[in-house]
């Protein structure tokens, strides 16, 4: 068994889950993936690419609020569970699989939950698979540039490496006060890191709703002021032009546009 996080959201590095995928199958390797920040952002075909259990979570590119699991599973996840003959409640697959042939649930469900999920995913329906991800491609593409633009350096450096839902870059002043000083002067949240990266990595999400010129525009220019106001030398014009030129273009703005 192989377990795999495609979008590893800490440090930005994604993996090329179609390839692994191949490897894993043709090895006879059952595989469980992560897919709680690429879902709703690329295109995982998970029958077609032989995956054996993939979990997502609402909050990210789905535009959902946390709280629910979303599980695909296998029929040879199903078949060697019944081996393995487990018995558990909350989180046994053949309570569902009996109480989706019943029509209902095995126990109290949050609902509320579920309907922002349906929002979430109407809303990418509407506008499209194809558009949300090239949405997505967009909006690191543009998340880069910018970051290179601020005299940056893009954590990982390779731009097909790098998660469709988040740009993580290296910090020239301690992660903890550049976000601090962001945050009480401007307003805006960008995210630190873990583990190894602490301390030294920084990182702009573009999930869901996020991956738009007004969302981007923001982070970037808040990022590029703050490290002025902190003694770096930015170029936050060149930078904000950086995004507008990626995803000013009306394709990349479908589903997210505004009226202002
Ligand atoms: C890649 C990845 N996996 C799993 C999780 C955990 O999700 P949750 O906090 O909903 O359990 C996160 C959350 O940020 C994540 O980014």
């Amino acid at each position: 068994m192989v377990t795999l996080v495609h979008c590893d959201t800490p440090s930005a590095l994604y993996n090329p889950l179609r390839e692994l995928a191949k490897a894993a199958a043709d090895h006879g390797v059952f595989l469980i993936v992560d897919a709680v920040s690429s879902i709703g952002a690329d295109e995982i075909l998970f029958d077609q690419w032989r995956v054996g259990v993939l979990i997502g979570g609402p909050q990210k590119a789905l535009n959902a609020p946390p709280g629910l699991t979303i599980l695909a599973v296998s029929k040879a996840a199903l078949d060697r569970a019944r081996e393995v003959g487990r018995e558990t409640f909350y989180m046994n697959y053949f309570l569902w699989e009996e109480w989706l042939e019943k029509g209902g649930f095995p126990y109290t469900m949050p609902d509320v939950l579920i309907y922002a999920l349906k929002e979430g995913l109407d809303k990418i329906l509407e506008e499209g698979l194809s558009s949300v991800f090239q949405r997505h491609k967009a909006a690191r593409l543009a998340a880069r540039r910018a970051v290179e633009a601020l005299g940056l350096k893009p954590h990982p450096q390779t731009l097909e490496c790098t998660c469709p839902t988040v740009t993580a870059f290296k910090t020239p002043i301690p992660a903890a006060q550049l976000r601090r000083h962001i945050w009480e002067k401007y307003g805006v949240l960008l995210a630190g890191s873990w583990g190894p990266l602490e301390g030294e990595v920084m990182r702009i999400g573009h999930m869901g709703v996020q991956a738009s010129l007004d969302h981007l525009a923001t982070a970037v220019a808040a990022l590029g002021a703050g490290l002025r106001d902190l003694g770096i030398d930015a170029d936050v014009e060149k930078a904000v032009d950086a995004v507008v030129e990626a995803l000013g273009d009306g394709e990349n703005r479908r589903g997210t546009r505004r009226v202002v």
